[in-house]
């Protein structure tokens, strides 16, 4: 533990804050509520106290000076597949040479996962969610769907649960090859013996609802038999090509669609209606060669948007949610204060929390001090290490400063 900020109760105040997002715009400027020349107070690993230094509460027990730096809420990276072996790195080498991408690749994971032991999916897990901390994520969700078998989805989703509270089911992520021509065999299989064995291991139900994988009929199913056992609904959705992902989402209850890459104007308008947010994952558009989805017809009819990852060894091999916001602002044509939004509060209402991506009150001390003034460094200055310190409920987690 950090001994910058006390634990048993007792509460520090962090100040000399150059620039503070707070997502609320109660207690600052814009839809981020940002404060300049900012103080934060926390305690017991929350956020008791938010606003301008000159009006903090003088009662703390100890002060952090932040550095004239930029402190913002950490990233939330909903949508991510962190439980596999091995890499595609061949299948990327081969799309940069003109192949395209096709939910075919996912079948090399699924044998290398099979595979492997508990201890070489639990190193890279681990691996990767050190990457994602360093880069400033400091909620992740994390979906099975390499495993196909009841077996090792049960296994994955255990895993997933020793790192993130946030774990998705994604059995039907593609129908493995001893169900070769059998689709229906295997959906049925899915929402029967697997969920019941897989629903007490996870929070969320997804399928992949697209092209080469489950068609609306098979997706819908499975999200209702998730439902039926307690989990909450999210989908790949319109990834590959035009298609019915996000009627299904939405009509499903789905907290998210996720990928949007080929939307109608129905589809947009059915996201526009709320409930369910767009995350969108320019990675994986970045990783296989593919159209960006179009963000600003979303975000122009008001659609909630979140930005995610979608790390996983085929699509979309990066941890680093700002590398996503400066795709989201250079390629999709989010401005910084969306992308940033989309990044932290989109990624807490995709995953239906309100006690993370934002600092104000209530929510949990979870934070990134950026080597920069202010959040639009992120896109900025991309790819430059400018992720200083990683706080997680009031604790310092990665980054320089000598404790
Ligand atoms: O979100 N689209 C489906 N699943 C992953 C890709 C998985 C893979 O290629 O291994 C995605 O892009
Ligand atoms: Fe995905």
């Amino acid at each position: 533990m950090s001994p910058l900020v006390p634990a048993g109760g007792k509460s520090a105040l962090l100040s000399n804050i150059a620039t503070l997002v707070t997502n609320d715009p109660g207690l600052g400027r814009g839809p981020l509520g940002v404060v300049e020349d900012a103080a934060l107070v926390v305690e017991s690993g929350a956020v008791v106290w938010a606003g301008p230094a000159s009006e903090a509460p003088g009662s703390t027990e100890t002060a952090v000076d932040m550095g004239a730096r930029a402190v913002l809420p950490g990233f939330v990276d909903s949508h991510a597949h962190l439980v596999f072996a091995g890499d595609r790195a061949g299948e990327f080498e081969a799309r940069m040479k003109g192949e395209h991408y096709t939910a075919g690749g996912i079948f090399a994971t699924v044998e290398a996962t099979r595979r492997a032991g508990d201890d070489v999916l639990r190193a890279n897990l681990r691996r990767l969610a050190a990457e994602m901390l360093a880069c400033g994520t400091t909620t992740f969700e994390c979906k099975s769907g390499y495993g196909l078998s009841t077996g090792d989805e049960a296994r994955s989703l255990r895993l997933a649960g020793e790192r993130t509270d946030e774990v998705t089911f994604l059995g039907a992520h593609v129908v493995p090859p001893e169900f070769r021509g059998r689709p229906d065999d295997y959906v049925s299989l899915v929402c029967t013996e697997m969920l019941d064995a897989c629903a007490p291991l996870a929070r969320w139900v997804d399928a992949f609802c697209d092209r080469g994988a489950f068609d609306a009929d098979q997706a819908a199913a499975v999200l209702a038999a998730g439902r039926a056992r307690g989990l909450q609904a999210r989908l790949h959705a319109n990834q590959l090509g035009p298609g019915p992902g996000v009627r299904v989402a939405v009509e499903s209850g789905a907290a998210s669609a996720d990928h949007c890459t080929f939307l109608s104007a129905e589809d947009v308008d059915m996201l526009a209606a709320g409930g369910t947010v767009a995350t969108l994952l320019p990675a994986a558009e970045f990783s296989t060669r593919s159209p960006y989805p179009d963000a600003r017809r979303l975000l122009d009819a008001g659609a909630a948007v979140a930005l995610a990852t979608d790390c996983n060894p085929g699509s979309s091999y990066t941890t680093s949610m700002p590398f996503c916001i400066a795709l989201a602002v250079r390629e999709m044509h989010m401005t910084p204060e969306e992308a940033l939004w989309s990044a932290t509060m989109g990624g807490a209402v995709a995953l239906r929390r309100q006690d993370i991506g934002r600092l104000a009150p209530g929510a949990f001390a979870d934070f990134v001090v950026l080597d920069a003034p202010s959040y639009v460094h992120l896109a900025y200055r991309p790819g430059a290490p400018i992720v200083a310190e990683v706080w997680q409920k009031g604790e310092l987690r990665a980054g320089g400063r000598a404790a």
